[in-house]
């Protein structure tokens, strides 16, 4: 279920396009620009740089740039974020981290993105609120949770996460049920990375830019969390703020554990 915030429209530059051209997609694409309040397109010719393009199988960040990353989409049952791979993955460091003890905390993610942190937490038994300040990333990840919704098996992930788009720090506050543990994965510089998630991580830095109120949205988060917040950084990347209480790594990436404040 997404709930819409008022708050934050569409910026008026990201289209929606039929790109399926068929009378389902169609439907699909002027429903979806209504719901952003974004311009909807017949064709990608008239876009601007990025867009938002229906397919005859989902929803796709699109961009007319011949040198941009190609096309970007939240993927839960496929790939190497899918559900194949996860089932025969032992539980990863983000799920380690964030449980802890837990066996099924409330966890919010107040970096949604495309989602497939959220998406980890969910599959390993969290209760997820999902919030995404940009109702157009918002709009991919909830298309990858219609089609994951169409997997038997993960019906009940899906169930488990509830997306608001809205601005985090607000919705945080204004929550009445504190979370066990609120997770931040706020965008920070790139170096080197696999190709998928540079091209993700390419496409999406294009369209929301820098989170430079990470700071503020980690302490807001800390005074909201029970138990604590988890900040996903770059393995070599200086803290958000000093000084977590304990850090994970792995390879690649450094979760950071603030105790509440
Ligand atoms: C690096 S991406 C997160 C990727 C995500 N963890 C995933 O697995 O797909 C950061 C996202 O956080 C969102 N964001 C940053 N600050 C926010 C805030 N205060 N409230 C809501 N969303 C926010 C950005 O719009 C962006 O989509």
């Amino acid at each position: 279920m997404v709930t819409m915030s008022a708050e934050h429209g569409a910026p008026p530059e990201i289209a929606v396009v039929d790109v399926g051209e068929t009378s389902l997609t169609r439907a699909r694409a002027t429903r979806l620009a209504a719901q952003l309040g974004a311009p909807f397109l017949e064709n990608a010719d008239a876009a601007a740089s990025w867009f938002l393009a229906v397919t005859a199988d989902r929803v796709e960040l699109r961009s007319g740039s011949s040198n941009a990353p190609g096309p970007v989409y939240a993927e839960f049952v496929a790939g190497a974020a899918g559900y194949a791979r996860r089932r025969s993955a032992p539980q990863g460091l983000l799920v380690r981290t964030v449980k802890g003890r837990l066996s099924a905390p409330n966890v919010i993610d107040a970096t949604a993105g495309l989602g497939r942190d959220a998406f980890r937490l969910a599959a390993a038994g969290c209760q997820v609120y999902a919030i995404e300040r940009r109702p157009e990333i918002a709009a991919l990840f909830e298309d990858g949770l219609r089609r994951a919704a169409e997997v038997p098996a993960l019906q009940p992930v899906v169930e488990r996460i509830r997306l608001t788009v809205a601005d985090a720090r607000s919705a945080i506050r204004a929550r009445q049920v504190p979370a066990d543990v609120i997770y931040l994965d706020p965008m920070y510089p790139l170096r080197k990375q696999s190709a998928l998630v540079k091209k993700e991580l390419r496409a999406l830095r294009s369209v929301v830019g820098d989170d430079r109120d990470a700071e503020q949205l980690l302490a807001v988060a800390r005074r909201a969390a029970r138990l604590r917040v988890v900040v996903k950084r770059m393995r070599t990347a200086p803290c958000l703020v000093e000084s977590p209480v304990r850090s994970t790594r792995d390879r690649t990436t450094r979760y950071d554990v603030y105790e509440r404040s």
